[in-house]
């Protein structure tokens, strides 16, 4: 059997002093490809494990292997959408998206060679071709993201990650701040872009119902006692659709394990 894109084994982090654990005994096995939504309650660890699968943090023990390596910084391979994204205010749609490219590829001192004109000249077009699937106008390439709605910045956040074409795709609530009409589009341009470029997609969600829609697999982080870390509570594969009659059931099973003071419920650990 092919080996697993990420490789997480025996993670464990822990922040503060004295130090709190926060993830502890995470293993998980991600097949390329594969749509991996994350649930769990608020703190318990999820953007973290996003970081640390980005490489811009480390596990205090245990290791993550991306294509059987470790990665200690994040690189062109792993596009990320963070849950605060941030675009450049000074700069406008397009150049927000090639920016990333550009400073990669050439770093600030590269900018005045002439290879560097010629790239950006084809990254400029790659960025349009991205802002077309993202659903903007090319009149929007000019505006500055003071004059775009959120939405219209998520999307930008959103092409600013794929124009790297990343093997892997990390999403951190990328949804939360959008109405439920714009989020339903989202929802289906991101399944889209998953099923045409065949990246392997990591998503964070508050979103039960979200998860079931867009996952082929949801992982609910949980902890048993507040002092303890996150383990995984459960791993459900998602079947592909996942039938209407089944949702009702699988987000009952979800909510008790994600949302157990809510659902009235407790956490017992077992996958
Ligand atoms: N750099 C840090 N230093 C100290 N504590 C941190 C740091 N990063 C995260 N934490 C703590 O670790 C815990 C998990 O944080 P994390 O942001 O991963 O949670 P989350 O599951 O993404 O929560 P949310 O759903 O609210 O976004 C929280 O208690 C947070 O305060
Ligand atoms: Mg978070």
């Amino acid at each position: 059997m092919a080996m697993p894109l990420i490789q997480i084994e025996s993670v464990f982090v822990a922040y503060g002093n004295p130090p709190r654990a926060v993830l502890a005994g995470i293993d998980l096995e991600i097949e390329e490809g594969s749509f991996v939504c994350l649930l769990g309650q608020t703190g318990c660890g999820k953007s973290t494990l996003l970081r640390l699968v980005l490489g811009s943090e480390r596990p205090l023990r245990g290791r993550i292997l991306i294509d059987g390596r470790e990665h200690h910084q994040p690189d062109s391979t792993r596009g990320y959408v963070p849950q605060r994204y941030a675009l450049f205010p000074d700069r406008t749609v397009l150049d927000n998206i090639t920016f990333g490219p550009e400073v990669s590829e050439f770093g600030l001192a590269g900018r005045l060679r002439p290879a560097f004109y010629r790239r950006r000249k084809e990254l400029r077009d790659e960025a349009f071709h991205y802002l077309r699937r993202i659903g903007l106008r090319e009149s929007d390439a000019s505006k500055y993201p003071h004059q775009l709605s959120g939405g219209m910045q998520q999307r930008v956040a959103i092409a600013q990650a794929l124009i790297n074409r990343p093997r892997i795709l990390l999403m951190d609530e990328a949804f939360s701040a959008l109405d439920s009409g714009t989020r339903r589009e989202m929802q289906s341009l991101v399944r889209e872009l998953w099923k045409s470029t065949g990246t392997t997609l990591l998503f964070v969600t508050h979103n039960i119902d979200e998860a079931l829609r867009l996952g082929t697999r949801v992982v609910v982080l949980a902890r048993e006692a507040p002092e303890l870390g996150s383990r995984i509570a459960m791993d459900l594969a998602v079947p592909d659709p996942c039938a209407q009659e089944d949702i009702p059931s699988l987000m009952d099973r979800l909510e008790r394990v994600s949302c157990p003071a809510e659902a009235g419920g407790t956490v017992t650990l077992s996958v």
